[in-house]
């Protein structure tokens, strides 16, 4: 079924419309951005496509997380009920849509526009849109998991240095008691991960990181340093009091923004939400990479599939939208709204805040790129770990090494 010029084509009655001048198709995209700073951010897209004039966005926004839309997408797409292009992360969760030929190949696009020649790191678009040598997705962001978010004024009003390092939050806890701020929010679910992940990075390094979750390094699965993370994750839970803990990422954001928090860990997605708030990295809030300890950034972020449609309406729409979703002013608009960085660099950022400058810079030395843990793993073992993280996290009973043993038993029995 198909409408055309907002009229519906009823073929399959044997009634033939006629469709008038140049065809345009509606085009259903499904996402999970919903917060106020993501939101802002999808409108740019869907901006962007309907001033070509020919095809219009049709917001299929679902609330909650990747974690709630990716069954919902996934069903749809295997159910014959496909959106016209679909959020999904970098890694491996459209791996079954693409090998049941259930997505559209995008290689012939790539290929005319040189995606090759300017995504960048490469890696957001081979590996992590490419199978088999074609491509089925188009990179639209990069964004880091590992960034704390500090709100100035609570530390400059309890008289104490605004945090530079994780190891600064840790000691400045009982001031922050004492004058009834939280020192660090935190939600339920996967930010307890984002937390997690972002302490694991800065004890391991990058090259022992990647030597765990990608080449699963037993010796080091089960070394002395990979104990230590968890006796960070432990130093980390004293922080937090679980009756503290929100439902949704943005509202532990909202927390630092409010001011009844000091610091969050979370992606910087979290910019989205401090831009809406009206307020300026460096002056009412600090963005620390890596938890201030070192400079990495990890290569998250969010690519777009588009599911195979026999109407060469939607195609057409499809390929445009793939088109203006890499394109330079779109990846500009959308990319400042949603607080990521661009998948190229041959773009103006000059209206890019202190923030994003800070991430480009770390992200300009490979040496400081860290893949996610779902490009290097399947989705079912980051869950598991995801799931071990948060009882650790909301059971003070369970000790350091009842979770240490039970990561090294997930590492080893992870699926490839
Ligand atoms: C991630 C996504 C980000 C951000 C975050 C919170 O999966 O890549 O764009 O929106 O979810 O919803």
């Amino acid at each position: 079924m198909s409408f055309i010029n907002g009229r519906l084509l009823g073929a399959a009655a044997g009634i033939v419309m006629f469709a008038g001048p140049a065809a345009a198709a509606d085009c259903e995209v499904v996402h999970w951005w919903t917060s106020g700073g993501e939101a802002a951010a999808v409108a740019e897209f869907a901006k962007a496509l309907d001033a070509t004039g020919e095809h219009k966005w049709v917001d299929g926004a679902i609330g909650g997380s990747g974690d709630t839309a990716r069954p919902i997408i996934i069903s749809r797409i295997t159910g014959g009920q496909p959106p016209c292009a679909t959020q999904f992360n970098p890694g491996k969760d459209a791996d079954d849509l693409i090998d049941a030929g259930l997505l559209l190949d995008l290689s012939d696009l790539a290929k005319e526009e040189g995606w090759t020649d300017f995504v960048y790191p490469s890696t957001q678009l081979d590996p992590t849109c490419v199978r088999d040598g074609k491509v089925w997705c188009v990179p639209v962001n990069i964004h880091s998991a590992y960034w704390m978010w500090v709100n100035r004024k609570v530390y400059q009003d309890a008289g104490i240095d605004v945090p530079a390092t994780w190891d600064d939050v840790i000691a400045s806890t009982s001031t922050l008691r004492d004058n009834g701020i939280i020192p660090l929010s935190l939600a339920q679910g996967w930010p307890v991960s984002t937390l997690s992940d972002a302490i694991e990075v800065s004890v391991l390094g990058i090259p022992n990181f990647v030597k765990i979750y990608q080449d699963r390094d037993m010796d080091l699965v089960k070394g002395d340093l990979s104990r230590a993370v968890w006796e960070k994750l432990d130093e980390a839970r004293k922080l937090v009091d679980s009756a503290e803990i929100v439902p949704q990422w943005n509202d532990a954001v909202g927390l630092v923004i409010t001011g009844k928090a000091g610091t969050n860990v979370m992606g910087d997605w979290a910019q989205g939400e401090f831009a809406v708030a009206e307020q300026v990295a460096g002056d009412d809030y600090e963005c620390l990479a890596g938890l201030g300890l070192n400079d990495v950034v990890s290569t998250g972020g969010d690519v777009f599939y588009f599911p195979k449609t026999d109407d060469p309406e939607i195609t057409k729409a499809q390929l445009k939208l793939a088109s203006l979703m890499i394109s330079a002013p779109v990846q500009v608009a959308f990319n400042l709204k949603k607080g990521s960085m661009p998948i190229r660099q041959d773009v103006d950022l000059n209206a890019a805040n202190a923030c994003m400058k800070k991430g480009l810079a770390i992200l300009a030395n490979a040496d400081n790129i860290v893949p996610n843990n779902t490009q290097m793993m399947q989705r079912e073992t980051v869950y598991a770990i995801r799931d071990l993280r948060n009882e650790f996290f909301t059971n003070p009973d369970m000790s350091v090494d009842e979770a240490f043993e039970q990561f090294i038993s997930l590492i080893e029995s992870a699926p490839e």
